[in-house]
């Protein structure tokens, strides 16, 4: 992750409800934003910044947590999207740089169906391309949420 610190290239910012947990496993999870991040630093760059600006953000979804990661680059031409996940797809600009082998979002892809998630990409409405990540949520244990006496304590 090292990589990721270096301001000059990309900057993640974060927006998630202290209290949602997910049902994931730390490594795989890892690999999915490690790709996600290393694919806005390389494609998602804003115009006038030349900076990719990422930003991740959580909500619940009944079930579900829907972990968003938006970058503010040019997007994907809609009719690419359902290509993306495919092993070895490029998009042009990508094709010609030396680095990448388009294996990146369909590693992704596995590693989500493996936590018993999914993944979805879309072109974000304000710019930008859209990584959904929904994971199945997790209970919070018993004992970190706040006891309330009932009303039939002591009665029974
Ligand atoms: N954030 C993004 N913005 C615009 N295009 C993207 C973005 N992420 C991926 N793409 C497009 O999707 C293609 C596939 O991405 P993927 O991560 O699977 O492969 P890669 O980055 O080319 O190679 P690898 O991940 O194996 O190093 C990319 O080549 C690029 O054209
Ligand atoms: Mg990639």
């Amino acid at each position: 992750m090292a990589g990721f610190r270096d301001t000059s290239q990309i900057r993640i910012s974060s927006r998630v409800p202290p209290d949602l947990v997910v049902l994931a496993d730390e490594t795989e999870l890892g690999r999915v934003f490690l790709n996600l991040f290393e694919n806005a630093r390389r494609y998602g760059r804003g115009t006038y910044t030349g900076l990719a600006e990422v930003h991740v953000s959580a909500q619940r979804a009944g079930p579900w947590a829907i972990v968003s990661v938006r970058d503010q680059g040019p997007g994907v031409a809609p009719e690419k999207l359902p290509q993306l996940t495919t092993p070895f797809f490029r998009g042009d600009a990508a094709r010609t740089a030396a680095t990448g082998a388009g294996l990146g979002l369909a590693i992704v892809e596995k590693a989500m169906q493996r936590m018993g998630g999914t993944l979805e990409l879309a072109n974000a409405p304000e710019g930008g391309l859209v990584a959904h990540l929904r994971l199945q949520r997790a209970e919070v244990p018993a004992a970190a949420v706040p006891r309330v006496q009932s009303a039939r304590d002591g009665r029974a």
